[in-house]
């Protein structure tokens, strides 16, 4: 027998989760100089998420399980069970947990090996880790993947960004937040979804965000915007050009929440007006790699995605990396 060869690619199940413990800017406030209003003009944060770090107990145990409280692991499972929930989906109908973060809870193993686990996936587990541009390599990848055979893919972008922050570096510590996004990617008969996408490093830009091992994050926070809204713009135009679409054929962006006035900013450039970019900033901070996922599931969620659609993926991180892609929204249905 022949086996035929699917390219078609669709997301069938969605979900999200985040750590039930939200700091404020004015608590943020309380571990340096800085204030409420600072912070909301800079960044368009107003409160995040977190698992860890000076506002929440530290866990009995200082080795937790691997997929133990707090851990990227652990978000990473509840996002993916809520999207296979969505899917009508059980962990054993999934060939693959693809776990975007740059967050993962420990060197070996990797992330998605205990997601698998929590899941019962068997047919494989992989890390991917390109900084905020993760989710968006993780669509092309899990895309590339179901080209060549696998069925069903669990992809998720996952973090708790809580345990690289350097929480008395007040250039940067206000700005991140933990948290999980999740789809369920499967193949279709029907036409594809992924119509164009643009991957990129600039690898000579290391130095501008990073975080050694046991250390916290280090950021040259002007420079990595600067360079963010450049990158942004000119991979999203890529993809655009090899999808054959305008941006006018765009119904929603879907851009990596760092700063809402780099988000604006690309936003503007591109020419796309304010009513058609999902963001979720404002409550989650930056969450790195589940930051594109949790703005999507948002918009899902609120009505904003309608069968047809053309979606506008983008991000930029640490790297540096970009990437962005145009996925046409198929509905739930493989
Ligand atoms: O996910 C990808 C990775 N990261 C990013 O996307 C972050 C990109 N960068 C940014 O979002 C912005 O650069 C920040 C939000 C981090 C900072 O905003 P900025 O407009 O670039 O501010 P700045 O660093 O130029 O600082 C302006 C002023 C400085 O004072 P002077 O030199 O003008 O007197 C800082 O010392 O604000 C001061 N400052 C603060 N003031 C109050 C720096 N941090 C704070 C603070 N509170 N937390």
């Amino acid at each position: 027998m022949a086996a035929q060869l699917v390219t078609g690619v669709t997301i069938t199940g969605w979900g999200s989760a985040l750590p039930e413990r939200t700091v404020t800017n004015e608590e943020i406030a309380t571990l340096f100089d800085t204030s409420d209003e600072w912070i909301v003009e800079r960044s368009g944060i107003h409160t995040r998420h977190v698992a860890t770090g000076p506002f929440v107990d530290p866990p009995a145990d200082p080795h937790p399980p691997l997929s133990g409280l707090g851990t990227t692991g652990t978000l990473a499972a509840r996002a993916a069970r809520e999207a296979l929930q969505v899917a009508g989906l059980e962990g054993t109908d999934v060939d693959m947990v693809v776990l975007c973060t740059t967050t993962a809870d420990q060197l070996i193993p990797a992330s998605s090996a205990s997601v698998a686990a929590e899941l019962g996936v068997t047919g494989g587990a992989m890390d991917i880790n390109a900084a905020c541009a993760g989710f968006t390599y993780g669509i092309v990848t899990a895309s590339g993947l179901i080209a060549a055979g696998a069925r069903r893919i669990v992809l998720i972008g996952a973090e708790t960004l809580s345990r690289a922050t350097n929480w008395s570096d007040r250039t940067n510590a206000f700005l991140f937040g933990d948290g999980a996004g999740a789809v369920v990617v499967e193949a279709t008969p029907s036409d594809g979804s992924l119509l164009g996408w643009d991957l990129g490093v600039d690898g000579s830009l290391v130095d501008l965000l990073y975080a050694h091992h046991g250390s916290g994050m280090a950021m040259r926070g002007k420079e990595v915007f600067r360079r963010a809204v450049t990158a942004t713009v000119a991979s999203a135009r890529a993809s655009l050009e090899r999808a054959k679409l305008d941006v006018d054929d765009v119904a929603l962006f879907v851009p990596h929440q760092a700063n809402i006035r780099i988000m604006d900013a690309v936003a503007a450039r591109l020419g796309l007006p304010q009513e058609k970019v999902a963001s979720v900033i404002g409550s989650t901070g930056n969450t790195s790699s589940a930051s594109i996922p949790l703005a999507l599931v948002d918009a899902i969620r609120a009505g904003r995605v309608s069968e047809g659609d053309h979606l506008l993926l983008a991000g930029f991180g640490a790297g540096m990396t970009w990437a962005s892609a145009v996925w046409r929204w198929q509905g739930n249905r493989p």
